[in-house]
């Protein structure tokens, strides 16, 4: 693992020669469009990266960015690997244990969540400031690399207090309204059922997704600090009727973007 790891860095450092990132971001939806504002960026296609997953949804573009955005050199992830497409946890968190050799030291990642805080609204973002792992494994299940991180990681500070505090300044100059919350990762690929939703809600969450627990999780090892924002797609519980279908959950979220963008763009300019 330490050797696939030091290769793919290699070829990322010989493809890109320049000074590498320190910052990293993970183009989940409500990002994606970011890629627009990533200026003098080389596209490294995943298929061309020693060690790396294949992406398996066709017509997905699977590209590792190296770029600035606004005055920052940044590293971002078009594409991610979800474990519900059968991808291993190492699979998923590889790109993260990358990131970790190239130097990064911030990551920031978004998703799209359904909500069962009765306050959200769909539309709305929420900044993570916890998780709860309903994963199956752990990215840490195995051999511990103690070069990597430490074999039992605190993870109370997996979400960076600093970073939200950040996140929260800004969208309030903004006048764009945020949540705060706890986010349950789940593997899906099924939306929750109404009871699911309940369920996740009495334990303390207050949205729930299908991704980013496993980076997340591989970030804090790496000694990461994170921001995840989550864009409330859709509205789960009992007395929710409305089916979330993955069509409503785009459409939520392409309409949320522009204020995830206008978000992580003030906040890469500050960091
Ligand atoms: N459940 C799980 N994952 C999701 C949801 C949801 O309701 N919405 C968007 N991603």
């Amino acid at each position: 693992m330490i050797t696939k790891i030091q290769q793919t860095a290699d070829y990322l450092r010989s493809r890109i020669g320049s000074q590498m990132p320190s910052t990293a971001i993970i183009l989940g939806t409500g990002l994606g469009a970011l890629v627009d504002h990533i200026t003098d960026g080389v596209y490294v296609p995943y298929k061309e990266i020693p060690n790396f997953p294949v992406s398996t949804v066709e017509g997905h573009s699977g590209n590792l960015i190296f770029g600035r955005l606004g005055r920052q050199e940044v590293m971002a992830m078009q594409g991610r690997f979800h474990y519900y497409e059968g991808y291993t946890m190492q699979e998923v968190t590889f790109p993260i244990r990358v990131m970790q050799a190239l130097g990064v030291k911030t990551l920031l990642v978004s998703n799209a969540a359904g909500g069962m805080n009765k306050e959200f609204r769909i539309g709305d973002l929420m900044i993570i400031t916890d998780h709860i792992n309903l994963f199956p494994e752990s990215p840490l299940r195995g051999k511990n690399y103690e070069e990597l991180g430490p074999r039992f990681p605190s993870m109370t500070k997996a979400y960076s207090r600093e970073l939200i505090d950040l996140a929260d300044k800004i969208a309030e100059e903004k006048g764009i309204r945020v949540m705060h919350g706890v986010y349950v990762g789940t593997q899906g690929p099924a939306f929750e059922t109404p009871a699911e939703y309940e369920y996740f809600r009495i334990i303390g969450g207050d949205a729930v997704g299908m991704s980013t627990v496993p980076e997340v999780i591989v970030a804090a090892h790496a000694g990461m600090r994170v921001l995840g924002v989550s864009i409330i797609t859709d509205l789960g519980g009992k007395e929710i009727t409305v089916e979330p279908s993955h069509e409503d959950v785009q459409a939520a979220a392409a309409e949320a973007q522009p204020r995830m963008m206008e978000i992580m763009r003030e906040l890469v300019g500050q960091l």
